[in-house]
């Protein structure tokens, strides 16, 4: 292989659990300089068809048997939720840069445990929150640190599900495996994006309400575990004021099959980002007031950026910060945590640090 002095060294990658993991190899086949080396997952159906399709030259069973790898830069971690912490920190232990699904982990400590790996280790940990990597959320991080929407004080979002509940009776629909349902795994991604939005502010006190009318129905007809909430909605107050309103479903009477949205409240404009039919294309508007008229702009043809691999690698040739360090995700976490303390005890929860 050739190397130049001006071409960054070769990143060797390798990806542990491929449902999810396999858009991670999608995203890693695209990305300049880098090498997909290893996989792993305790499903061999799925280790050869990774193996075959992104020609893979290295297949484990065994995850700390990758991370002994000594040809292995760094790692995506794509198993279940449960599975985050303990893999994370194995991974940076054995010098490995991570890049972590989404939700960090179960519990804050976990989150601080992983942090903590990471920064002993010297290593890069960066959450894969690839909602703020569509064009769409790149914009609309555009019109918010320009200015332009003045300062946000309220951000309403959400995703919602009619009926959608993901691999009933698997790891995700069990408390003790995924920390829970649609709070967890959908609305940690629109959460994400809402502190980004608002530039991370820290989290201060959350009240959240969580309900279960159909998964455990749907889950019992056939046979099957479930013991998470189908609905979550929760109100957080932010340490700068601002106010988020989250909510998230797997199964509701709603409208749509599936909605996704972002509102944005300025002092001197507002933005919306919704998806387009049912799908995760989305489209966004902007609100503004000129002249003492309403004014809605719909910005088009959006410039497209990295992806979230391609972003992870780069950061790892230049040593540059990720734009979703582990600190995110235990912010992220935090709330989390606390959504679904004061679904419990019915009462608000304040974040400590
Ligand atoms: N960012 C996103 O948009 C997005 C989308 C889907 C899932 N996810 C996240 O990705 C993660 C995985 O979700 P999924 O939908 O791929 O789940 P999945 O159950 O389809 O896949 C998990 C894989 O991990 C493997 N596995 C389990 N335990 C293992 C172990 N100890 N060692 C090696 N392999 C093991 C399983 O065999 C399976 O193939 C979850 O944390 C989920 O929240 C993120």
């Amino acid at each position: 292989m050739r190397s130049s002095s001006r071409s960054p060294k070769r990143a060797r990658v390798g990806v542990v659990g491929l449902g999810m993991g396999r858009a991670h190899l999608r995203g890693y086949q695209s990305t300049l300089n880098c090498d997909i080396v290893a996989v792993c997952d305790l499903d061999r159906t799925r280790l050869e068809s990774a193996e075959q399709e992104f020609g893979v030259p290295y297949t484990f069973e065994k995850y700390e048997e990758m991370f002994a790898m000594k040809e292995l830069d760094a790692v995506s971690i794509a198993l279940p939720n449960y599975l985050h912490a303990p893999a994370t920190i194995a991974a940076a232990k054995a010098g490995k840069h991570v890049l972590c699904e989404k939700p960090m982990a179960m519990t804050v400590d976990q989150a601080q445990a992983m942090i903590a790996a990471a920064e002993e280790a010297g290593v890069k940990l960066m959450m894969h929150f690839n909602f703020r990597f569509t064009p769409q959320a790149r914009m609309m991080k555009h019109y918010v640190d320009s200015g332009e929407l003045g300062d946000i004080y309220y951000v309403k979002t959400g995703w919602l599900r009619r009926r959608g509940v993901p691999g009933m009776g698997s790891w995700f629909t069990q408390k003790a495996m995924a920390g829970g349902g649609p709070l967890i795994d959908l609305g940690v991604h629109r959460l994400d994006l809402a502190l980004w939005l608002l530039g991370h502010p820290k989290p201060k006190m959350v009240l959240g309400s969580t309900y279960t009318e159909f998964g455990d129905k749907m889950a019992k007809a056939a046979k099957k575990a479930y013991d998470v909430e189908d609905l979550a909605c929760g109100l957080i107050k932010l340490e700068n004021g601002a106010t988020v309103f989250l909510e998230a479903s797997w199964a509701g009477n709603s409208e749509r099959a599936e909605e996704m949205y972002t509102q944005l409240f300025g002092s001197k404009g507002g933005a919306e980002q919704r998806n387009i039919g049912e799908g995760y294309e989305f489209g966004l508007k902007v609100f503004k007031e000129r002249g003492g008229a309403f004014e809605d702009i719909l910005p088009r043809h959006f410039p497209t950026g990295e992806n979230p691999q391609q972003h992870f690698v780069r950061c790892i040739q230049e040593n540059k910060p990720v734009m979703a360090p582990g600190q995110h995700g235990l912010h992220v976490q935090q709330i989390l945590n606390a959504l679904y303390r004061s679904a419990e005890t019915g009462e608000a929860v304040a974040i400590e640090e």
